[in-house]
């Protein structure tokens, strides 16, 4: 077995046929993770799609897909790193092949400046190598009601407009403008689950003033999985969806979405379950993620400087005079769930109780892979 690294171009057919026949054929389905995912599974991204090749056919058998993205974390440039199309092939399952290459990965990543990874998937491959459930999203159930929105909608409006929007976002991917026409048209999460993926733009005249990515699915409801915007707009949105939707309408809102959450009540949205953000997180290098964060604490909450790093198996955080050291597990617990460890010392519990959870990059929208 050969392996693992990276894919090489004359290879890609190859993958393709892989990815397409585990994730697809194999369950009678159309093979389109390429169409899915054209960025990611594509000649650009070589470097970071890691396999294991057969040696007697020459082909891939076993595959981890990452995608290295430049993100603003509220001003910060963070790199996110995300993992996706994992498979092996069934005739070579079972041999410890994805296992290998998820420690790779992390080598990779951690090589690629990567800060924190996510992984579309939460099963115990990932969860014994340290990646996660974690953060808080309550999922809304938007009623209809009568709505005299102040604007107008555009349906599938052209995608300058949402790239406007989401430059204003203080988190976000760094898409640029042809990047994210390829994302909208892929509509990847959509297609993976068999829905169709609508944006609905809120605008007066030529101004943008929010859009909501909108995942209709076969039995006539809406999932929202990416918006951007004036949050007191994508309320009102909300509801004009809510009103043109023939089942229920679902909203999952992560913790740090304080105006939305706040709003949500106004339009007499309903919480149906608090869940965990999707798939899994890990912090990939503890001590530029630590830096990154603590420029953001300062500057929203007038915090001295935190600072991290590794200690042998455990990770450090330095606060004024106080220090903590937690296995990377709870480190990730804390800082991505809020849960506070007992033996916290009493700055960091005043700072933290108000911080935690940290603000994520968002695991659902045009992003996902
Ligand atoms: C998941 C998958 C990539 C694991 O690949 P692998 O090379 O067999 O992995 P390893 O040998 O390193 O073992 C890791 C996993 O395979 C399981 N496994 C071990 N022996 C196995 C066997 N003989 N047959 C099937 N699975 C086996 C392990 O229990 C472990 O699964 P877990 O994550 O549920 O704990 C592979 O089973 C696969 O392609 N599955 C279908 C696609 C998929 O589900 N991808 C993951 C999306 S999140």
């Amino acid at each position: 077995m050969e392996g693992p690294r990276s894919v090489k171009k004359e290879e890609l057919q190859d993958l393709t046929n892989l990815i397409n026949y585990v994730f697809r054929t194999s369950s009678n389905k159309e093979p389109d993770m390429h169409i899915c995912f054209p960025i990611f599974i594509s000649e650009q991204n070589l470097d970071n799609l890691l396999v294991f090749v057969d040696e007697t056919t020459q082909k891939p058998v076993s595959h981890m897909g990452t995608w290295i993205n430049d993100f603003n974390y509220f001003g910060e440039p963070m790199k996110v790193g995300y993992l996706g199309s994992v498979c092996t092939h069934p005739d070579f399952q079972g041999q410890g092949l994805a296992s290998r290459l998820l420690d790779e990965v992390f080598n990779h990543l951690e090589n690629n400046g990567v800060d924190i990874l996510l992984v579309s998937g939460g099963r115990g491959l990932y969860q014994r190598a340290g990646c996660k459930r974690v953060g808080e999203v309550k999922w809304h159930n938007i009623s209809k009601q009568d709505t005299h929105p102040k604007f107008d909608v555009a349906i599938d409006p052209p995608v300058e407009y949402l790239n406007e929007l989401w430059l204003n976002e203080p988190m976000r991917t760094k898409r640029g403008l042809a990047n994210f026409k390829t994302l909208v048209e892929a509509a990847a999460l959509a297609r993976c689950v068999n829905a169709k993926s609508k944006v609905y733009l809120a605008k007066t005249g030529d101004t943008p003033l929010a859009y909501i990515q909108g995942l209709h699915t076969k039995d006539g409801s809406i999932m929202i999985y990416e918006w951007a915007g004036d949050r007191s707009v994508l309320i009102e949105l909300a509801s004009y969806i809510a009103n043109t939707c023939q089942n229920e309408t679902r909203w999952p809102v992560p913790s740090w979405e304080k105006t939305l959450l706040s709003l949500l009540p106004s339009i007499n949205a309903s919480v149906t379950k608090t869940d965990t953000l999707s798939g899994t997180y890990k912090i990939i290098r503890f001590a530029p993620f630590i830096d990154k964060i603590s420029s953001y604490l300062t500057e929203l909450y007038g915090a001295k400087k935190l600072s991290g790093f590794d200690e042998e198996n455990r990770q450090v955080l330095l606060y004024e005079n106080e220090r903590i050291a937690l296995n990377p597990e709870d480190m990730l617990t804390m800082l991505l769930s809020g849960k506070l460890p007992n033996n916290l010392p009493p700055k960091m519990q005043q700072l933290f109780e108000k911080a935690l959870p940290l603000p994520l990059p968002w695991p659902i929208g045009f992003d996902y892979i």
